[in-house]
Parts: structure tokens; sequence; C-alpha cells
């Protein structure tokens, strides 16, 4: 019998699934992408309704559209799941005095880093926040993003956090990349609180997330079965590990679901406590030791790696990925897209970059910004495959071979890209 679907693409030379069973994907598992030699894959409204071989699928359906992908590979939309993308104006000048010597650390102890971007995100308007951030998410869906995790981070204060959060709504609903929020207000301590952080914990704890929660319950967001997660900055001149401790304690008092920057730079403990936490991801991890691999691997928690942020400050230390994914600890990757440690969009070169410094395969790399991904965002059942009843979002190459995706250093190999069902870049 002929089924009815909406749109079938036909002629993919590798129809590249991502399937496998529930659950992030965690050790040689991670090498193992689920390639459909001459796939297809059949779409109904949003949802994909089947994978298979074109001969196979080509019979099975009539559908409204279809697209014939010329030979060339399709794989899942990628997920971005770590990003810092809604802020105003920029750090150039900063960028020139590490240039010129000057560390990451140095700045920021300086009032500038995420400071200097406050103060400008503090002046802006929610208009200016949404003109100035549309096409950074232009460019991430060019590079092949369907969905994206967006931080909160630079307001440091109620109203402009508030308004962060708001702004990352607004873009949701007007264009096609599906955001995910996430609630940081305690990124960098307030110039306000310099000698008593402790009290802008108290008021994280006491007003910014309950009124976060709220707005939220009331957003497109909630109504979508979309979280939002809570995040901090534990680090050494940032929040320590009992700050920390009280903000995802705050958090998953209210049910809300957690995420920490942990061992970016320092091995505070708050791998351990985030662990605790039952965060949903634990991210940087550039110094993590390996004796805290074993508790990882044993977590429900995605490790979330940024090497972008390692090759835009000039370390040549990165996160120990190899000896992480032996270990059995379930790895994303992420661009950790903002102004200052990570000015870049583009998931392709952050696989690119994994492959090379972490020592990862193309197939894990893929994984990493897919399957694992999803999980990393909480939307796991819903996205990163390419499978019966997951949603229908998904990039057609521009070359017969995914693993051009991190081939090619700095380059767009993607020539379509499809979310819910529809072409939204081409
Ligand atoms: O993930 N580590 C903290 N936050 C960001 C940096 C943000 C900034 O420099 O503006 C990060 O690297
Ligand atoms: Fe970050």
């Amino acid at each position: 019998m002929i089924e009815p679907c909406d749109l079938l693409i036909h002629s993919v030379s590798q129809l590249v699934t991502c399937a496998g069973p529930p659950g992030p994907r965690r050790g040689a598992a991670m090498r193992d992408v689920g390639i459909i030699p001459d796939g297809a894959v059949a779409i109904r409204g949003s949802t994909i309704i089947a994978v298979g071989s074109s001969n196979e699928l080509r019979r099975r359906f009539r559908p409204a559209q279809e697209i014939d992908a010329g030979g060339h590979a399709v794989c899942p939309g990628l997920i971005d799941c770590h990003t810092h993308i809604v802020y105003a104006g920029d750090r150039v000048a900063e960028f020139e005095q590490r240039c010129a010597g000057a560390t990451y650390q140095e700045i920021m102890a300086a009032g500038g880093g995420i400071l200097r971007t406050m103060q400008l995100t503090r002046a802006a308007t929610t208009t200016t926040l949404v003109a100035e951030t549309l096409p950074r998410l232009n460019q991430m869906l060019r590079f092949g993003t369907t969905t994206a995790e967006v931080k909160t981070g630079y307001g440091l204060e109620q109203d402009a956090e508030l308004r962060q959060l708001a702004t990352i709504e607004l873009l949701a609903a007007v264009q096609p990349i599906e955001l995910v929020p996430t609630f940081l207000p305690a990124h960098a301590i307030p110039p306000e609180f310099a000698d008593r952080p402790d009290a802008y914990i108290d008021l994280v704890v006491e007003s910014m997330l309950p009124l976060a929660q709220e707005r939220y319950r009331n957003s497109l967001f909630a109504g979508h079965h979309i979280p939002l997660f809570v995040d901090v900055f534990c680090e050494r001149g940032a929040f320590d590990v009992a700050q920390s401790r009280r903000v995802l304690s705050a958090a998953r008092e209210r049910g809300l679901p957690r995420k920490a920057h942990v061992d970016e730079f320092t091995e505070l403990g708050g791998l351990a406590m985030a662990l605790e936490m039952e965060a949903t991801s634990v991210d940087h991890l550039d110094v993590t030791g390996a004796a805290a691999f074993p508790a990882l691997a044993a977590s429900n928690t995605i490790a979330v790696l940024l090497p972008l942020v390692s090759i835009n400050l000039g370390i040549t230390h990165f996160a120990a990925a190899r000896q992480m994914i032996d270990a059995g600890v379930a790895i994303a990757l992420s661009t950790d897209a903002n102004p200052g440690s990570a000015p870049s969009l583009s998931l392709p070169l952050t696989m690119a970059i994994a492959c090379r410094y972490l020592r990862m395969v193309p197939a894990e790399a893929l994984l990493a910004t897919t399957v694992n991904a999803a999980h990393a965002i909480g939307l796991g059942g819903r996205i990163g495959a390419l499978m019966p009843g997951m949603q229908a979002d998904l990039i057609i190459l521009a070359e017969a071979d995914y693993r051009w995706l991190m081939y090619e250093l700095g380059g767009t190999p993607i020539a379509q890209v499809i979310k819910r069902g529809q072409i939204v870049w081409k």
C-alpha cells in the first residue's frame, strides 16, 4: 500500500541516522553513527515517519514534496548545547590586548571580560538585544545548528537578567533555530557586590530565581515542553563551590534542571558538587583530573567540552576527551559562543578541532553534537537522531561523506537545513 507523506528526501549517499537505544552514547558505542547507504527519510508534518533505503521508501511513499539529495550525505541537525549569544557590543579591543599578551583572567580581574559585556548589555533594550543576536542565529543556521541552548549572564542584576530571558523567548519566536533557555545570573560577581558575593547569591536565590521561574511558567518554552536550566560559573574569581552549591540547590528545590561551568581554569571541586546536585550537564572540564572520571561516567550527567575556548585563548592544553570517552563518560561538544572566550558560532569548526586536539574520531564528534548534545539540554527523546517518531531536524551536506563536516577547517559543507520538516536554509 502506498502511504502519503509531506516530504521525502532520497538519493542520500550516507543517511547518518545516529540512531541507537534511548539515552546518551558512551564508550565504543560513540563510534557507531548508524549509516544507511543510498538512504531516504520520509517526513509527515514536523516528524520523521520512516528511514530506509531510497528504493524502499520511494516505493512505499507518495510525497507531497521531494528532495533529491543528489548523492550527498544527510545528518541530524546539529545541536549547540552551550552558548552565550544574547549580548550587546563586542570585545574586539580585549582580543587585541590578549594578542599582546594579557590573559583572559587578568582582563577579567581588571573589570573587563564578562563585566565589560555586562555594562553594554545592561544598557541595551530588548529590541537592541534581539537585533544584535539575530544575525548570530542566522549564521549558526548556516553552520547547521537547528537547536541551541542560550544563557543569560550578562545582566547580573534582576531586571537585566530577566530582559535577557525575555530576549531569548522573543528570538525563539522569530527565527527557525529552536532555543532552550538557561538562567545564569551567577556568571560573574557584579560590581555592586564586589566585596560581598554571598549577598549577591542571596539575591539570586531569594529573588531572581523565583522571578525567572514565574516568567518561564508563562512562556512559550513551558508550553512547548522546553526546560529552563539554571547554571553557575564555579571558578576562582567567579563563584566558589559553596556559593555555586547554593544556586544549584535552590534550583533543585524548585524542580529546575541544572548545569555548571566547572574546571575551566581551576579544579575547585565544582564537578563533584554538580554531580551531587544531579546536574544535567557539567561544562568545560578543561583541567579535570582523571580521578574524577569514574564518578562522572557512573552518573547521568553529560560532560560538555568546549575546545574553541582553548584555541581562542591560545591555550595548548585541552580537555581529556579521549580518556573520558574510554572511561565511559558521555561527552557532548559545543561552541560556547560568546564575545570573550569563544567568538565563534561554528559547530563544524568545533568538531574539526575536537578531531585534531581532543583526539576524537569523526563519529564521536558527530554523536557529541547530536544525540549527546540533545541529552545535555534535556531533549534526548525528541531530537538528535533520525528515527521514526523524532523531530524532522536535519542537514543535507554539500558532500557525499559526512566526515567533511570535521575534515574541512572553518568551512560550511552544508547545502540545506531542515527544521521541523521545513526547509529553513538553502
Ligand atoms: O563559558 N566561563 C564563563 N563564561 C564564558 C565566557 C563568557 C565571556 O567571556 O563573556 C565561558 O567561557
Ligand atoms: Fe560558557
